[in-house]
């Protein structure tokens, strides 16, 4: 069986995130996804989330593409995950793109191509400018 394994914040699930996803788990046999916490991504990207963890965390689990949901504390966690779950295929979207080589003694890494034109950001200003007209 061929274990994959991505990580993200996946905020206001879109069809960016679920396309990754898909193509995620089409690589293999089982995904897991190591989402953010909140501490983490308020700590270390200076992002607050407008779901919380246990939100943005029933969203993914109840995706088809999705079997496992692990949280993400720390970028150092990467390193231990792969092995911990005996990961076969390291996946991130092409934002990322070499950032994680590091991993190739371990496991395949790939880098998706994002899709265009969506993300968590773009939503949330979208939504603002809206509710200024
Ligand atoms: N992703 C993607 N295509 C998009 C947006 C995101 O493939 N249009 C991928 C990212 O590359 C990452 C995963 O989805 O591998 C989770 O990304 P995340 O940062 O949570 O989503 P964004 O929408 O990019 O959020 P933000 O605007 O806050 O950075």
């Amino acid at each position: 069986m061929k274990r994959v394994i991505t990580y993200g914040t996946f905020d206001l699930l879109h069809y960016g995130h679920i396309n990754l996803l898909k193509k995620a788990k089409s690589l293999g046999d089982y995904l897991i996804v190591a989402l953010s916490t909140d501490e983490f991504n308020w700590n270390e990207k200076r992002k607050k989330c407008y779901f919380t963890y246990e939100e943005r965390k029933g969203l993914l689990e109840a995706l088809r593409y999705v079997d496992l949901v692990i949280p993400e504390t720390c970028w150092e966690q990467k390193n231990t995950d792969v092995t911990k779950y005996l990961i076969d295929i390291f996946v991130m979207g092409d934002d990322w793109e070499n950032k994680f080589d590091f991993l190739q003694q371990k496991c395949e890494v790939k880098y998706l191509p994002r899709t265009p034109e969506i993300s968590t950001t773009k939503i949330k200003s979208d939504l603002n400018l809206r509710l200024l007209l």
